[in-house]
Formats: structure tokens, C-alpha cells, sequence
């Protein structure tokens, strides 16, 4: 997708290294980062340059590249696959990506290593690239039925940022705007600014802005009202996991909005492609929610008056925070799951037979 008019996916590799834009310093500086080790892609995952349980997925499938450039050693590629696994605990795509490289590398010898684990990477982006896009096409239908039955605007919630900048390309609850946009059906976004670390507001909003989609921002708790108002059509989030069950884990805030959507009869989707499928827990509460920083809560970026960054302090000194990263919507909430082979119910069913 477009940043000031030319295109980029979120991660690629040249000249043995691996590029990403490092979302920490958007939307104020667009800065494109070198990743040279696997640490390099560790420690990006950690830090949130990159983020997004997609692009999580890709990074870390190019970490092991990374890993392979520094040293051929087994050991040291199978240390390092498991250091990649470690750095996030929720978004199942980083364990799915790093499961993949390591599957398609398990005892290719140490000429043909690289090449092979390149290739894989690259498989791995060029396929969330087109899910992604194929999900978008799924969900243009149910923007295109609201919208011929509404015949104005159709206004979109979202959470987060499960856009492009989310994935390799695309986004998976954006896809389907983009899409819409492009085929000349008006849409407006009411963007949650998701707090603490704001990716609504600081990538969701950025992203639209670049594409020309009309989006406004609004505080994470006034949803509800415009839901009340009949200000929303449709709900569309992503997802980090999603279980065979049809729960659903994401950005926390996302459940207290299916609740509301609920209650409205607005419809909820989750947009998902099924590397974010996690088969093996069936028990929501069995999924590990990340704990973050409370520094990302009392503490907030922005530019002053000189537009330098800076972090400045919100809450008094002494208070503590607690900063827990996701929650879990019931599959009861949720309208339909988005996916790349179409549009199913959030239940067992439903999603062993679209993918099983
Ligand atoms: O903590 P983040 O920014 O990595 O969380 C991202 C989300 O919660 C997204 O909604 C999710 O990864 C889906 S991305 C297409």
C-alpha cells in the first residue's frame, strides 16, 4: 500500500539484509530499519517496530534468516528459533512462522540452507500478502450489501491497527475497506485509538490517510454511543489468535466493543487469515496474554511545539498501572470470521470444514 504515494509492503529483504519501516516512530518519522541479526529481529519484534500478528509471523520467518547468514551451526539456528518464539507471547503467528522455517529446514545441509530459508520467507509474506488481499474480497461483499441497502456512506469500527501495517500488505479488518474504496463505494472509518500504545490512532488513521479513506478518530469508550446513535454499520477487527472454537483473542478494549456491538445489532466481524488459527488450545483462558510495560500506560509520545519527539509523564509518580495487552471475545459475539476462503460462523463447525 501507499506512504506519500509509492508503494511498500511492510518487510523485505535486500542485500543479505532485512528491511522493515519501524512503526515505534510513526506516524511522525518514516524511518526504514536494517535488521542484520537475529537479535536485530528479536529485539524489533519486542520493542513493537514491528507489530501485528502477521507481521510478527513474517519477521520472525526472516529472523531465521538472519540467523542462518550469521552461522550455519544447527544449534545456534534452533537456540535462535526458540529466542524468536519468545519474544511475543500471544500473536500464534510467530510460533506458526518459526514452526514453518524450521519444518522446511530440518536436514537440508549446510550449502543449500540459505537459499532454501529465503525462499520460504518470502513464501511466507507473498502468501499473508495474498490472503490478505483474497480476504478483502470476501469482506467487499458484506460492505457492498450494506452499502446497496443504505445507499449512503457505510461506517466501519475498527480497533487497532489491523491494517497493512499489521500484515505484509492488505491489512485483514482494512482489506475489505480498501477494497470497497476501490471499487467507488464510500466508506468512513471511526477509528478506536486504542490506548495504551495507540495504534488507532497513530497507524490504523496514518494508513487510511494514505489511501485517501475518510476515518476519524475517537476515544476507545465512545463506540458504544455511536453504536446507540446507529452511527456504526459494521464492526471489522483482527485477530492474534483465534481458536478452533471460534474465540477470539485480540487488542484488549476488542471485547468490551463486541459486547456493545452486541447489544446494538451491529454486526461484529473478525478479519483473519488461518495462520492466526491456533488448532491446538480449545480452552480461551489457556491463552498467554502479554503483559506490557506500565511505562507504556503512565507515559505517552507525541512532538512538542518544536515537533521534536518526546515522551512525557501522564499519571501521578507513584501510581501503579497494569498494562495487559489482549482480551478474548467469545465466539457468541461474533457476527462471522473473514478469511481467505470466505466468510464462516466463530464455531468449531464452521472452521473445521472451510479449513480442515
Ligand atoms: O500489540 P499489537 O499492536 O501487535 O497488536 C495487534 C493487534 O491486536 C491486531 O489487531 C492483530 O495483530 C491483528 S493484525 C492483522
Amino acid at each position: 500500500m501507499r506512504i506519500e504515494g509509492k508503494d511498500y509492503r511492510t518487510i523485505w529483504f535486500e542485500n543479505n539484509v532485512v528491511k522493515i519501516i519501524d512503526q515505534s516512530k510513526l506516524p511522525h518519522q518514516f524511518i526504514i530499519k536494517d535488521l542484520k541479526t537475529v537479535r536485530d529481529a528479536i529485539n524489533a519484534i519486542k520493542i513493537m517496530e514491528v507489530r501485528g500478528a502477521p507481521l510478527i509471523g513474517g519477521t520472525a520467518a526472516y529472523g531465521i534468516v538472519l540467523a542462518i547468514i550469521e552461522n550455519k551451526d544447527p544449534d545456534f539456528i534452533e537456540k535462535s528459533s526458540e529466542d524468536l518464539i519468545k519474544s511475543r507471547p500471544t500473536a500464534i503467528n510467530l510460533k506458526w512462522g518459526v514452526n514453518r522455517m524450521m519444518k522446511k529446514l530440518s536436514g537440508i545441509n549446510s550449502d543449500r540452507i540459505l537459499d532454501i530459508a529465503l525462499k520460504e520467507a518470502k513464501e511466507i509474506c507473498d502468501e499473508d500478502e495474498k490472503f490478505c488481499k483474497n480476504i478483502g474480497l470476501n469482506g467487499l461483499k458484506i460492505i457492498e450489501e450494506i452499502y446497496n441497502k443504505k445507499k449512503s456512506t457505510v461506517n466501519i469500527l475498527t480497533h487497532c491497527n489491523a491494517g497493512w501495517l499489521a500484515t505484509i500488505n492488505w491489512g485483514t479488518a482494512t482489506s475489505p475497506i480498501y477494497h470497497a474504496h476501490k471499487k467507488g463505494i464510500p466508506v468512513h472509518v471511526w477509528v478506536d485509538e486504542t490506548r495504551p500504545r495507540n495504534q488507532g490512532a497513530n497507524l490504523t488513521s496514518y494508513e487510511l490517510n494514505e489511501e485517501k479513506i475518510l476515518n476519524t478518530i475517537i476515544a476507545d469508550n465512545t463506540g458504544g454511543l455511536l453504536m446507540q446513535k446507529g452511527e456504526v454499520d459494521m464492526c471489522i477487527v483482527g485477530t492474534d489468535r483465534t481458536l478452533s472454537t471460534g474465540d477470539v483473542c485480540n487488542k484488549i478494549g476488542t471485547y468490551l466493543k463486541a459486547l456493545a456491538a452486541y447489544d446494538n445489532k451491529v454486526p461484529f466481524y473478525v478479519a483473519l487469515p488461518s495462520s492466526t488459527i491456533d488448532w491446538d488450545i480449545v480452552d480461551s483462558k489457556d491463552i498467554p496474554i502479554e503483559e506490557r510495560n506500565s511505562e507504556e500506560l503512565s507515559h505517552v509520545d507525541g512532538l512538542d511545539e518544536k515537533g521534536n519527539l518526546k515522551k512525557v509523564l501522564i499519571y501521578p509518580k507513584k501510581s501503579k498501572s497494569l498494562n495487559l495487552a489482549f482480551d478474548i471475545t467469545p465466539a457468541k459475539y461474533v457476527t462471522g470470521l473473514i478469511t481467505e476462503k470466505g466468510i464462516c460462523e466463530a464455531s468449531s463447525d464452521a472452521l473445521q470444514k472451510m479449513f480442515k
